[in-house]
């Protein structure tokens, strides 16, 4: 989204720069000067072609109406998205003189009716006198007048109609609170205004609704703070963002479409229907992709007080009520009359418990209250006996806005009217935090069953906390206590299982001097460093006319000896094309290096997280990338000599040589076993958040299906191009497992790939990728694939793979609508909560 605003900012840009530099030697078609006036029958047609501007005539009506109008150029069905005259058509007979449109001396465009009345006129002031202006219609639709020096003075884009377009912005001014609204036309010939309109609230400033007059139609949730909200895919090639922006002035939606997309629109129709309208230039029609209200019960108020609208009850969305109501009229309501609501079952008391509903679009008629924490703003509702709901975001994510409260605490009094039930995350998704009665008295099975969960939860939550506690000081200490009972474990099973007596010399390993690689390395300048691993440092340098990478050991560290030899003997012994070559080593008192093959393109890390250099990561690299990783893990995992596990598998640990094959670095935690051991207990954990398996990070089991796990992590970085987790979320969800998939049970998996991928790559890969990636990421290590399935299921296809299931553990949210929450129930608390409850 950010890379396609600023492509279009760009974009605008030169043209206005184009615009002031090189004044066009003679008028072009796109353009409209002062003194040669429009009259019907010319257009003016935009530089590209896509869109003209002239009069129009909707109607067979004489003597005939005409309008001033923008529409499409280059589609055979005449189209206008922009009406200058909606409510003063000017007429044309051939008796006398014709209608014009001019731009007149003050930069005001004026369009006089045959008998010299103006009938239209922008309204600059200010706009300088005797300046010449220019009007340009822009390839986008956007009809702009300019002063000489490039400054904008009016633009039609500032001014909509019924027809949102890409670039254009529909949103609200704080300051003033005024804003644009899309107004839809009287009848499909009559583009007087009708009844609708569409836009920003200018209450609330947090949401969009679609009016019928004053009165609501349909409504979307109260926004949220993610920035984003989705990609409708049509095909491959035509892709919708909508992003909401917030800045320190105004707020707005806007979208942008891929590019060579066919042209797309929002429209607002004359009978009330916002669409989502993409020309289809095989059936030379526009289609409607979306259309909204899409359901009855997205209609506003449609069920009632205190009901709400499941549209997750596919196919056939329909209205409940809120948890602790019931119809108030059971007859009417199962008679699919819901306009009387819902009435609660038991009386409220002040101080009782909330109830959290996930997934909500949040009801209307909230207020807003600044400046509040989650825990303030659950405050804030339940000391006040009127408040009967809560709802709170931190919108501090959302980018654009640099001072000012980001804290958005909505809390209810009264009837709650409209509330949704949408069960996705993301744009107008809201847990909302709904006051009950008491618990049900006559209800003792139940009852016990919601103690249960009242206990059990917290119980479980705090165990979790410590658990990820332990997890995390186990990462943070370097107990050397812990680390050598470890190392010489590890030895031990190293020896143990090559035999006795093994020592460096057995391998036939070159030993090199420490003077020459301190010589090679200019005695370990920072200008020779590339790079810093659990164990030490990583130097660049020259031995025997070879570029190598040299790791030096860090010396302070009491277990240098035990991890050097556990490599040493390990990577000597490992010979495979997927796999970084060791050259060589050095022990000199206490320094201990090892020495490896130099690989000119670092490491993956380095090259798919950088904006510029993931370019050069197209498609076919990427892919030959994920199976040459799959190799060597396959060649660890069974077809070496001994079972090894690398435990540490990340980007940065895959090194790309010159012709950017890749190999795994960094054997040094690795473990080994015998042939019939399937997996081990370590009281240590190491690894790398994010990529480590559930089982391995909670409870220190790990086992080669631990390397699947993170091998699946790696294969959603190389698709998407994004890091597992960042500090902020990947469009509103925890971390990238989540998030994918999220995508994928929607079937919007397409909408995961990288956009730096998206022409070079082949849709069936992709999606053979994403599929087998969610198979290895699946929280039963049991369920994931091992690393040879994986590798033939790449190299070969696979037209039966079984469906992901149940994948992330990380921060998978509680979407059943009973669990019961404290008043200040913290939903990030929530995660991890189901599939504990399934150990
Ligand atoms: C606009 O300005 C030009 C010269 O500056 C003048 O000849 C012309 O009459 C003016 N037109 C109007 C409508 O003021
Ligand atoms: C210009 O201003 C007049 C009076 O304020 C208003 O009626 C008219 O709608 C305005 N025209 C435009 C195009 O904004
Ligand atoms: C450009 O011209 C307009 C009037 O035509 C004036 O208001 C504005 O200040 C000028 N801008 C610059 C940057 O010169
Ligand atoms: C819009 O409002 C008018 C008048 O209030 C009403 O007659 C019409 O049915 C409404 N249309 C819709 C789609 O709600
Ligand atoms: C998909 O998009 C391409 C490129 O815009 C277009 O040529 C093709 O007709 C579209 N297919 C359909 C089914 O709309
Ligand atoms: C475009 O039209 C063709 C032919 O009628 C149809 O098969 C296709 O599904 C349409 N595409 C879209 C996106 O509606
Ligand atoms: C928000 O509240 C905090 C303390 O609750 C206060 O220090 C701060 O000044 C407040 N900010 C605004 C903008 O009111
Ligand atoms: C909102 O989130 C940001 C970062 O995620 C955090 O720094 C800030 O303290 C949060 N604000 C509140 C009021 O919770
Ligand atoms: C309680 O909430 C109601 C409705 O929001 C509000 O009018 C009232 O002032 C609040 N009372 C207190 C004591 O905050």
């Amino acid at each position: 989204m950010d890379r396609s605003a600023a492509l279009t900012y760009i974009a605008s840009v030169l043209v206005v720069v184009v615009v002031v530099l090189l004044p066009p030697p003679c008028a072009s078609d796109d353009r409209f000067v002062p003194g040669k006036p429009l009259s019907p029958g010319n257009t003016v047609v935009s530089d590209g072609g896509g869109f003209a501007l002239g009069f129009f005539s909707p109607s067979n009506s004489t003597p005939e109406k005409m309008y001033l109008g923008i529409w499409y150029n280059d589609i055979p069905a005449r189209t206008v998205v922009w009406v200058a005259n909606q409510e003063t058509p000017v007429t044309n007979s051939a008796s006398s003189a014709a209608p014009t449109l001019s731009l007149d001396n003050s930069s005001n465009l004026v369009l006089s009716d045959s008998d010299g009345r103006v009938r239209w006129t922008t309204n600059i002031t200010g706009g300088g006198g005797a300046a010449s202006p220019t009007a340009v219609l822009l390839n986008t639709g956007n009809f702009v007048v300019r002063s000489p020096n490039g400054t904008t003075l009016w633009q039609s884009f500032q001014h909509p109609t019924d027809s949102f377009l890409p670039g254009m912005k529909l949103g609200i001014v704080y300051k003033t609170r005024a804003g644009e609204r899309l107004v839809s036309w009287r009848g499909p010939d009559d583009p007087s205004p009708g009844s609708f309109s569409y836009g920003g609230d200018p209450d609330t400033f947090l949401q969009a609704i679609l009016w019928n007059g004053t009165r609501p139609v349909m409504r979307d949730g109260p926004w949220t703070g993610y920035t984003v909200d989705s990609q409708y895919q049509t095909n491959t090639t035509a892709i919708v963002y909508l992003a909401i922006v917030n800045s320190d002035e105004e707020i707005y939606i806007s979208f942008t479409v891929s590019d060579g997309a066919p042209h797309t629109r929002y429209v607002l129709t004359y009978d009330g229907k916002y669409q989502l309208q993409i020309w289809n230039g095989s059936s030379s029609a526009w289609a409607v992709l979306q259309e909204w209200p899409t359901w009855n019960c997205d209609r506003y108020d449609y069920c009632g007080p205190y009901g709400y609208c499941d549209i997750t009850a596919k196919p056939d969305p329909t209205c409940k009520c809120l948890t602790g109501f019931e119809p108030a009229s059971a007859e009417e309501w199962d008679s699919g009359r819901f306009s009387r609501g819902c009435r609660r079952k038991e009386a409220v008391h002040c101080g009782d418990r909330f109830l959290a509903m996930p997934g909500m679009q949040s009801p209307y008629k909230f207020v807003l209250v600044p400046n509040r924490t989650l825990e303030g703003c659950a405050a804030e509702c339940s000391s006040n006996c009127s408040c009967i709901a809560y709802a709170y975001a931190n919108m501090s994510s959302s980018r654009g806005r640099s001072k000012g409260d980001m804290t958005r605490c909505l809390v209810w009094a009264g009837e709650l009217v409209d509330a949704g039930k949408t069960g996705e995350e993301g744009l107008g998704s809201d847990t909302l935090y709904l006051r009950l009665a008491a618990l049900p008295l006559h209800h003792p099975g139940r009852r016990t069953e919601i103690n249960v969960i009242k206990i059990v939860l917290p119980v479980l939550a705090s165990s979790v906390l410590i658990l990820l506690c332990i997890t995390i000081a186990w990462l943070k200490t370097k107990g050397k206590e812990r680390n050598r009972e470890r190392h010489m474990n590890v030895f031990l099973d190293v020896t143990s299982t090559a035999g006795e007596g093994n020592s460096v010399q057995d391998f036939e390993l070159p030993f090199v001097r420490f003077e020459d690689i301190s010589l090679a390395t200019h005695n370990f300048s920072e200008a020779c460093k590339i790079g810093q691993g659990g164990f030490g440092k990583v130097y660049k340098g020259m031995l025997g006319g070879q570029e190598v990478a040299v790791k030096r050991l860090s010396r302070d560290s009491q277990q240098g000896m035990r991890e050097f030899r556990n490599e040493v003997i390990l990577i000597a012994k490992l010979q495979h094309r997927n796999l970084v070559r060791l050259l060589g080593c050095c022990v000199e008192g206490d320094e201990k290096l090892l020495i490896y093959e130099y690989l000119p393109n670092k490491s993956l890390d380095a090259a798919l997280f950088d904006g510029s250099r993931k370019m050069l990561l197209e498609w076919t690299t990427r892919f030959n990338i994920v199976k040459g990783v799959a190799r060597g893990l396959v060649y660890l995992h069974q077809d070496s000599r001994l079972t090894i596990i690398h435990r540490d598998l990340k980007a940065g640990n895959v090194l790309l040589d010159a012709e950017m094959k890749p190999k795994i670095a960094d054997f040094g935690m690795a473990r080994i076993f015998g042939d019939d051991q399937q997996d081990a207990n370590t009281r240590r954990v190491v690894g790398t958040y994010g990529y480590m398996a559930p089982e391995y990070a909670m409870e220190g089991i790990f086992s080669t299906k631990s390397d699947v796990y993170s091998f699946g992590v790696l294969l959603l970085e190389i698709v998407t191009g994004t890091r597992r987790s960042s500090t902020s979320n990947i469009m509103g969800f925890p971390n990238l497992i989540v998030y994918s998939w999220n995508l994928w049970k929607k079937g919007r998996t397409k909408d995961l790939v990288d956009s730096s991928i998206m022409d070079s790559c082949s849709p069936d890969e992709v999606l053979l990728c994403i599929h087998v990636a969610l198979l290895c990421v699946q929280e039963n290590p049991e369920d994931r694939l091992p690393m040879s399935s994986v590798v033939s299921i790449l190299e070969n296809g696979s037209t039966a793979l079984p469906a992901p299931s149940h994948t992330a553990y990380f921060a998978q949210r509680i979407t059943e609508m009973d669990q019961f929450s404290d008043n200040n129930h913290n939903s990030e608390y929530t995660f991890t909560l189901t599939s504990i409850e399934g150990r």
